[in-house]
């Protein structure tokens, strides 16, 4: 049988024959579709990308409906259980894991890079005091493009390769000075004889002590949930690094767009709204209410619920609730957990959530451990963005590497007026001017 599909436009009555390849049509083999010379042709409409594949990757693969995330292949319970952080980071950028001399030599360089430049301080001892860490961590990122100028020499493959270790490295700085501004400490310089993880807790949480010494669980923990969120394939805000990069503008800056797609509360900024959410049902008796007033669209969504492309139990928010177990055993048990467990209890087993598919995502449990850490809620987001930095320049990198790709540029259905004549202030009537 051939792989071709023939739509017959009934329009017209011509029928056109259609090549499929990879399970996908070429939305411009649409454009021959006309009714007449003068006709553009046909165009997919697709809001919010709901079945559109905008580029070819051998990056991350998801399974929806089985539930399954596997990076370069390797399934993200493997890699939770057995790896680090640095190694996935490796791995999602060059596409194999590292041979031991090849990851001692990575994670060297990448910890050599941890400091950040004296002014950048300044960016971050510009904002008010109280405000949003992930604002502040976004714009900084932003900033840093104008301290390396070969950024923009993004077709010269070693400097990619610096521009990716160096961002690596410099997240976590950013991140930590941005927490320790907002809540008035001096900064906490990275100690790079800490792990990843371990040097990120010392930068957050270090007192007057000369050395700070993470707790292996905690530190262990935050190296899984760095893992977990290193890569999603196309969300919200990869698809905006692509699009952003796409026009050959330099990695920081691509990355400070998708740390900005990040921020909002139905991509990474849900963490933070699941625990608003849980503060604000505030005790087990309260989940029949709250569940019945999600379900008549009363008040919001259930909060780290729900996703584009999982129909299934998210992985990731299974190795989650395990690793909650772990670190409530070092840090007492979160009294919001009991909520949480509550919701989950009566929501998989509901029509509503059963019926439309929505099960616990990778924000469900993940902010109840942060909380536990010691992390203020308006970190999580930073939380989640940390760790995104490898999978958003690995996607970036193929992008800018794929010939087939162009710079974004989506079609419009104009449904606006026609051509009308301009209409001089004089003779306009108030009363016919739309508001
Ligand atoms: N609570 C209640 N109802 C929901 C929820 C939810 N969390 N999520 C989806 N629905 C309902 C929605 O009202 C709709 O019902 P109906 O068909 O009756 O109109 C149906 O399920 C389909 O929802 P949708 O909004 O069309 O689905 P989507 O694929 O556009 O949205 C989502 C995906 C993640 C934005 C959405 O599920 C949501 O808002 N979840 C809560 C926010 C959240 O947890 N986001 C984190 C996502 S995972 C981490 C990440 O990748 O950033």
């Amino acid at each position: 049988m051939p792989d071709t599909l023939s739509i017959t436009d009934n329009r017209t009555g011509k029928t056109y024959e259609v090549p499929i390849e990879d399970g996908t049509i070429k939305a411009l083999d649409l454009r021959k579709i006309k009714t007449d010379e003068e006709d553009f042709g046909l165009m997919a409409y697709d809001p919010g990308f709901m079945n559109t594949a905008a580029c070819k990757s051998r990056i991350t693969f998801i399974d929806g409906d089985k539930g399954i995330l596997r990076y370069r292949g390797y399934p993200i319970e493997q890699l939770a259980e057995q790896s680090d952080f640095l190694e996935v980071a490796y791995l999602l950028y060059f596409g194999e894991l590292p041979t031991r001399s090849q990851l001692d030599d990575f994670k060297r360089t990448v910890l050599s890079h941890t400091i950040i430049h004296e002014q950048t301080k300044k960016f971050i001892d510009g904002f008010r005091h109280d405000s949003h860490p992930m604002g502040a961590f976004l714009s900084t990122v932003a900033a840093l493009s104008t301290f390396y100028r070969e950024v923009k020499n993004i077709f010269d493959a070693q400097n990619r390769v610096i521009q990716f270790e160096r961002m690596v490295a410099k997240m976590p700085t950013i991140a930590a000075f941005c927490h320790r501004h907002s809540i008035g400490m001096p900064f906490a310089y990275p100690d790079n004889d800490l792990s990843y993880a371990g040097n990120f807790l010392n930068m957050m949480f270090k007192g007057t002590e000369t050395k700070f010494k993470p707790n292996p669980v905690l530190e262990r923990a935050m190296d899984v949930l760095f893992i977990l969120h290193a890569d999603h394939e196309q969300n919200c805000s990869t698809t905006t690094m692509r699009g952003i990069g796409s026009s050959h503008c330099d990695p920081f800056t691509a990355l400070a767009g998708a740390a900005a797609a990040l921020y909002g509360p139905l991509h990474g900024g849900a963490n933070e709204a699941v625990l608003k959410m849980l503060v604000e049902i505030g005790s087990k008796d309260r989940v029949p209410e709250f569940i019945r007033r999600v379900k008549a669209g009363e008040g919001q969504r259930l909060m780290g619920f729900g996703h584009r492309v999982y129909k299934n139990y998210d992985p990731r928010a299974k190795i989650i609730k395990k690793v909650a177990f772990e670190v409530f055993e070092v840090t007492g048990r979160n009294p919001l957990l009991d909520i949480a467990l509550e919701l989950e209890r009566i929501a998989l087993e509901d029509d509503y959530f059963v019926g439309r598919k929505l099960y616990p995502n990778v924000d469900f449990y993940s902010g109840l451990i942060y909380q536990a850490m010691g992390f203020p809620t308006e970190m999580f987001p930073v939380l989640f963005a940390i760790p995104r930095t490898p999978g958003w320049l690995s996607q970036w990198e193929e992008q800018i590497l794929d010939p087939e790709q162009r710079i974004v540029r989506p079609r419009q259905v104009y449904l606006g007026y026609d051509e009308r004549e301009y209409v001089p202030m004089a003779i306009r009537e108030e009363s016919t001017q739309a508001v």
